[in-house]
């Protein structure tokens, strides 16, 4: 299982990150999943530097941009740089602010040059009865990856997180059975866009209001959680990850 920490910006102090990173530390000694740190990036080198224990970290966001006069970004080259290897891309938080769905591809492919594996996330703000909410979620994903080489597609990662189950509590989260339809139906649309085999092995992640009482009932076919509010609370987490060791 691949457990994204994603702090968000809940997190404003750099003692209170220390000692979160500490405890994530931890519990990866001792657990078979991987846990990825996604802190605000002016942690992120600070967090990585000299990381030898089996976390991994990841941005929250990443430049279009490679190099040059564009104040204010964070390249992917960078971010490699410091000590990365995810990057989350198109979080609807991120596209609430007026990311495209141009930007969304357009980071995508600089992350994969600079040898970051995207964590791509997709999924519908609210459920209709006549089902447009598939077709949406569709179109976020192929929009996402047709620029992409099928080789670059295969790398990509896919969030799944319906907008309507973030930052709640695990009563307002997606039911396992919804969860496991959605997951069929993303498999599906990946594996019209990935040819061949490698799409069976592209992961895919839920993320929206994952909390110890429901994490190892969503934790059935995923690949592991997106996890917001409840990763800044040490017990929380540790119950997440305890729930699907
Ligand atoms: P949440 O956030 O766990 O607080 O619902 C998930 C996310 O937005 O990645």
């Amino acid at each position: 299982m691949l457990i994204v920490a994603n702090w968000k910006a809940y997190v404003n102090d750099v003692d209170v990150a220390k000692t979160l990173t500490t405890h994530a530390k931890k519990i990866s000694a001792s657990s078979d999943a991987k846990i990825i740190i996604a802190p605000p990036s002016p942690l992120l080198a600070l967090l990585s530097k000299g990381n030898r224990s089996k976390v991994f970290f990841s941005a929250q966001d990443v430049s279009l941009e490679d190099v040059g006069a564009h104040t204010g970004e964070a390249t992917a080259t960078l971010i490699k740089n410091v000590g990365a290897q995810y990057v989350i891309v198109g979080h609807s938080e991120r596209r609430a602010n007026g990311e495209t769905v141009e930007d969304v591809s357009g980071k995508l492919k600089s992350s994969l040059i600079a040898g970051l594996t995207p964590i791509l996330c997709v999924g519908e703000s609210v459920r209709d009865k006549e089902g447009a909410y598939l077709a949406m979620l569709r179109g976020q994903i192929v929009s996402a990856l047709k620029d992409l080489s099928n080789k670059e597609r295969a790398q990509v990662v896919v969030a799944y997180e319906p907008v309507w189950a973030i930052g709640k509590s695990a009563t307002s989260a997606i039911t396992p059975t919804d969860l496991a339809e959605m997951v069929l139906y993303i498999r599906k649309v990946i594996a019209e866009m990935v040819p061949g085999t490698k799409s069976a092995r592209m992961k895919i992640l839920y993320g929206g209001s994952v909390e110890p009482e429901n994490a190892s009932e969503l934790a059935n076919g995923v690949d592991g959680f997106l996890i917001g509010h409840a990763s800044i609370t040490p017990e929380l987490f540790a119950g997440i990850c305890k729930a699907v060791a």
